[in-house]
This record gives C-alpha cells, structure tokens and sequence, in this order.
C-alpha cells in the first residue's frame, strides 16, 4: 500500500494505492470526511460492477444513496448534474452530506463538479476506477461539465477530502482504455522523473498483462508527480501547466477525429509532435521524440499522426488560442524527465506557426 499527500488548501489530503486500497474506504471516511448521509455517484458501468460492495461499505460508516448516470463523455452535461442534485435534494442529502465518486474521470469530473455546488459546497472523496483518473482527474481539484462550446467549460477548483486507488479495479477496464491511463503516467515521466519513465518501460509486459504489483507501483509514482505539481500550483497560475505537455496538440487531435480517438490516444500522438517540435525550435534535446515514440510503441499506443489535414488541427488551435485570448501555447520538454522552463520563467512557449505546420505535415 502507498500513501501520497497533497499539499492544498489548510489540511492537503491523501491519496491511498493499492490492491485492495478500498478496504481503508470506512476508515478513511470516518476520519477525513465525516457526514451524516453520503451519496455515492457512479455511471451506469461501474456501478453494475462495483456498486454493491461501495456501498456495503460506505454502509458501515452511515446512511448512503446510491447515484447513477449513464456511461460516457457525453453525459458529462448540466444536463446530468442537474438530475443528480435533484435527486439528491429529494433523497434528502443535506448541507451535512458529502459526495463519494466512484468511476472513471467522467465520474470525478461530473461527481466532483456536484459536491462543489451542492448547498454550496459539500466534501467529497474520489473512488477513481479507470487507470486515467487514478494517475490524473482524480487528483488536483478540477472538476466540471462539458457544454456545447467544448469540453470541462462549466465548472469549479474543489479539492477532494481523500483519494483511494484501488488498483483491483483496473482487472475489468478495457484494454484501450489501459493503454490511454498510461498515456498520462508515460507524460509524467516524461515532464518530472525520469526514472519513472523508464520504469514504464522496463515493466511494460507486467502493466500491460495488469500484473497488479506493476500497475500499483506506476500508479504510485505517477500520482507523487501529479501531487508534487499541483502542491505547488493549485489553481494553475504557472507551473501547473507543464501537466499539458502534448495536450495542445492532443485535444486538436481528439476534436478533429471526434472523439475516435481516446484522450491517451490523442495524447500519446500529442507527446511525440510536441517533442519534435521542441527539438526544431531548439528547446528539447536532440532523440527526446523518438525515445518518447519507442516507449509509446511498446505500450500498443499510437505515436503517428492519423489522417488528418494539418489545416484542421490548426483550426482547432486557433480556436482554442482565440478562447484563451492570446497565441497558441506549448509545454515542453527539456529532455526525457524535464518539462522546459523559458528564459523569462514561463512554463509555455509560443512557437512559430510554419513550424507548427512543419511538424504537423511530417
Ligand atoms: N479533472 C481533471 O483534472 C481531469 C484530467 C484528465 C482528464 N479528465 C477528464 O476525464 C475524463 C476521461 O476519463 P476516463 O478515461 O476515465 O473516462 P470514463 O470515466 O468515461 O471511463 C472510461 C470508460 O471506462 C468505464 N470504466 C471505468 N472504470 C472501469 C472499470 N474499473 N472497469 C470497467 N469499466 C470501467 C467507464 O464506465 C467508461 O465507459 C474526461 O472527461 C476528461 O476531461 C479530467
Ligand atoms: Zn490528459
């Protein structure tokens, strides 16, 4: 068992990994998140699989209702959130109440985004189930809604009481959706610890055959640098931003083929470009991009751009540049194991858009 802190807000909190981390679910409520009702929220996969023995559990602790959507990025909506606080007001769930997610990001994002409006604001613990949410979403404070303009564009920073990755949980996640949980620990590595990223790579057979041992000991690494970051950053004024690294290129990615690509996939193709591109404007090291491709490759994720026109996913940047009111931004590597820091101490850098479109043609 590992055990992570989070150094935010006036206590931080823990995020506890394991095989079989769920255990300490009664304990780890009794004491950081006390209340008189819980609401347990899941979607509706998740919650055929792991509902019963969540709530036997949650049981022990004090009263609880059980909360379900249907599986999917699209149902993470105001649509649903409006649904789920409704019957939570009518199963009476009050100011004294709190939120347990248990589900992939889906869930912590849409879950979380609940518990922080709910009575304005009631604490949560977060069960992630997917291998992204426990490496990622479930960690950090963000939470929210997609609307029609795009993704996560509803929503608000509220920090969990606890985090518990119980790596059991992965035994029944898809295969791809393995592969896009890795995506992130792989950028992890790649950003802050260059150990881990190797690691990754010397244990790929183990994580990919879900040898829980491999999976708990990348998980843990992988959750002390997400914490690591977000301690020092909470509501992203800086160095938060690293965490993007191969995200600009991925989401233009992720929209262009709508969404045929999981995030992890996208990212993973996100990861090798922006490495390249780094290398071209002489910020990452000379064979970061192919070492990034080769330990991707290893771990059946897609490192070459799929068909797309690079005049589409410039669109997409553009737009998404338009919205954040300024030029398009880069995370990038110094090398494997180091996000790059410009002259000036920012974390992101503009880069020229022929080169852009250079990398993005090649
Ligand atoms: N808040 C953040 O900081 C943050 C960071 C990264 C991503 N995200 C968000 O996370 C979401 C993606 O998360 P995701 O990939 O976990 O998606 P998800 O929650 O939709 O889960 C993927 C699929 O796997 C299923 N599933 C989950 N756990 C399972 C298990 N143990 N066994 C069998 N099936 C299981 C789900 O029902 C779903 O169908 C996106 O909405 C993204 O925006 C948030
Ligand atoms: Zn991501």
């Amino acid at each position: 068992m590992h055990r992570v802190s989070v150094a935010v807000g006036a206590s931080g909190y823990d995020i506890t990994i394991g095989d079989g981390a769920l255990a300490a679910l009664p304990d780890v409520l009794a004491r950081h998140c006390p209340a008189v009702r819980y609401a347990i929220i899941a979607d509706s996969t998740v919650a055929g699989l792991y509902g019963e023995v969540v709530r036997a559990a949650v049981a022990t602790v004090g009263p609880c209702d059980f909360f379900t959507f249907p599986a999917g990025e699209w149902n993470k909506t105001r649509a649903q959130w409006e649904t789920l606080t409704d019957a939570m007001g009518a199963a009476g769930t009050g100011r004294d109440g709190a939120v347990i997610t248990l589900g992939g990001g889906v869930t912590g994002d849409l879950g979380g985004f609940v518990a922080s409006t709910y009575r304005r604001g009631i604490p949560y613990v977060q069960l992630p189930t997917s291998l992204l949410a426990m490496v990622d979403s479930a960690i950090g404070g963000k939470t929210g809604v997609d609307t029609p303009q795009g993704k996560n564009l509803v929503g608000a920073f509220h920090q969990p009481r606890a985090v518990i990755a119980d790596v059991a949980f992965l035994r029944t996640l898809p295969a791809p959706h393995v592969r896009a949980g890795l995506a992130e620990a792989v950028k992890h590595g790649a950003i802050a610890d260059a150990a881990l990223f190797h690691r990754i790579g010397a244990l790929h057979t183990a994580i990919l055959d879900g040898r829980p041992e491999a999976l708990e000991e990348i998980v843990a690494q992988s959750v002390g640098i997400k914490a690591r970051v977000v301690g020092r950053d909470p509501l992203e004024g800086g160095a938060r931003a690293i965490l993007n690294f191969g995200h600009t290129v991925g989401h233009a990615l992720e929209t262009v083929s709508g969404y045929a690509l999981l995030h992890g996939e996208a990212l993973a193709i996100g990861m090798v470009v922006e490495a390249t591109l780094g290398t071209a404007m002489g910020i990452t090291r000379e064979g970061t991009a192919a070492a990034l491709r080769d330990s991707l490759q290893a771990l059946d994720l897609p490192t070459t751009m799929p068909d797309t026109t690079p005049a589409d996913l410039l669109a997409v940047m553009a737009h998404d540049k338009k919205a954040r009111g300024g030029t398009v931004k880069f995370a990038l590597l110094k090398e494997i194991g180091q996000a790059a820091q410009s002259p000036d101490r920012e974390w992101t850098f503009s880069a020229p858009p022929e080169l852009v479109e250079n990398v993005l043609t090649h």
